[in-house]
């Protein structure tokens, strides 16, 4: 029998190279495809849907696994239906889990579905992590290539353009998450999805830069040892370890050329890009504030896109919707969406 994959943003960056996992490898099959707003033709499923609800599309479906590569919020809805039918949820989709945080945890308790990370970084530390206990670990290290603006000024960073923020050195990716590495809120969110992933404290996870994004993260473990992941940027390598998990299935990549590498760390400059610091904030203050900051950000980011920001004040927008927040928890969806829709009405321009 095959795998049925429900493909969810399939026109998108990670939705095209999921497409080409699926086509190489003989147990797998797309049972739906969806996109925002881009037509389907091109892709050969036997369900598809350009917008509207994505319940309804997964229902009708029956997927073994949910791959969620939808940008942003709107990708919520089917986080927790996967969690709440007990279905494994492969995630790229990491604003759903940032911004549902324990309200996606209590329905994955009720469900039972499997969360297999599709972010490099948490596919590195769920790699990393498999099979020891946790009081083995001593902390997480994430890893970040820093962005196109890595060793910039603030004063250097007043007057720069969307293209100069969309072309990140390493990874090929679509123009949110391009722009969210730019600020360092990728980075951000990140730290909140390991969080809620492996639920370890937001004082034991710890971000560090590798510029050339060749080590994807780390786990250090209580007897001093550190173990690391490393691949080239790459994202079919976590597209294809979720979806074939736990059978880590053939990719066509070249393997790693050691003597070809020189990695250096180094950490990031919180003045410069304070999306860090109130993720970091954000998450430890828990509540709704992880879903603020989360809304707040991609109403800046799309506001940037659009020119009517400035790349320095996307931070500016966040720390005012952070700080305009009351942070109660969601105590339910409808909750969270009004707690999405309040920091997003937060005047941009
Ligand atoms: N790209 C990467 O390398 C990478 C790496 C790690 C994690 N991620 C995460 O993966 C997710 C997808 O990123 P991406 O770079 O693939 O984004 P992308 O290229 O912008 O693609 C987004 C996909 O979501 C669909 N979509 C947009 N708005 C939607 C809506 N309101 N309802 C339903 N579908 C909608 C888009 O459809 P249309 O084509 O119709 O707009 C498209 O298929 C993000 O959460 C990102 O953070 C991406």
């Amino acid at each position: 029998m095959k795998k049925r994959v429900a493909l969810l943003g399939a026109t998108g960056s990670i939705g095209r190279q999921a497409i080409e996992i699926v086509e190489a490898h003989p147990d797998l099959a797309l049972c739906a495809v969806t996109s925002g707003s881009t037509p389907l033709d091109d892709i050969d499923a036997p369900l598809k849907q350009v917008g509207g609800d994505l319940e309804g599309i997964l229902d009708e479906s029956r997927p073994d696994v949910v791959l969620n590569a939808v940008v942003g919020f709107a990708g919520i809805h089917a986080t927790l239906w996967a969690l709440e039918h007990g279905v494994d949820l492969a995630l790229a989709n990491k604003e759903s889990l940032v911004a549902a945080g324990e309200l996606a945890l209590a329905a994955q308790r009720r469900g039972g579905g499997r969360i297999l990370p599709v972010d490099s970084e948490h596919s590195a530390l769920f790699q990393c992590l498999e099979g020891r206990a946790p009081e083995q670990v001593d902390s997480l290290v994430l890893t970040g290539s820093g962005g196109p603006f890595r060793g910039r000024t603030r004063d250097e960073l007043t007057e720069v353009t969307t293209e100069e923020a969309l072309a990140h050195p390493t990874w090929r990716m679509g123009p949110k998450i391009t722009i969210d590495s730019a600020t360092l809120a990728n980075k951000g969110l990140e730290l909140i999805e390991a969080h809620f992933l492996f639920g370890i404290p937001y004082d034991r996870i710890e971000i560090v830069l590798q510029p050339t994004s060749i080590v994807h993260s780390l786990v250090r473990f209580r007897d001093g040892a550190a173990l690391a992941h490393l691949g080239y940027p790459d994202m079919r390598v976590p597209i294809s370890h979720a979806l074939t998990y736990p059978e880590r299935a053939a990719t066509p990549l070249a393997p790693l050329d050691l003597t070809s590498l020189t990695l250096v760390f180094e950490p990031p400059d919180l003045e410069t890009f304070p999306m860090l610091r109130l993720a970091r904030e954000a998450g430890e203050k828990g509540g709704s504030y992880p879903c603020v900051f989360n809304a707040a950000n991609e109403a800046a980011v799309a506001a940037f896109l659009e020119g009517r920001l400035r790349f320095l004040d996307i931070a500016e927008v966040v720390a005012d919707a952070l700080a305009r927040a009351d942070g109660a928890p969601a105590r339910d969806v409808e909750d969270l969406l009004e707690v999405d829709r309040a920091a997003r009405a937060i005047p941009v321009a």
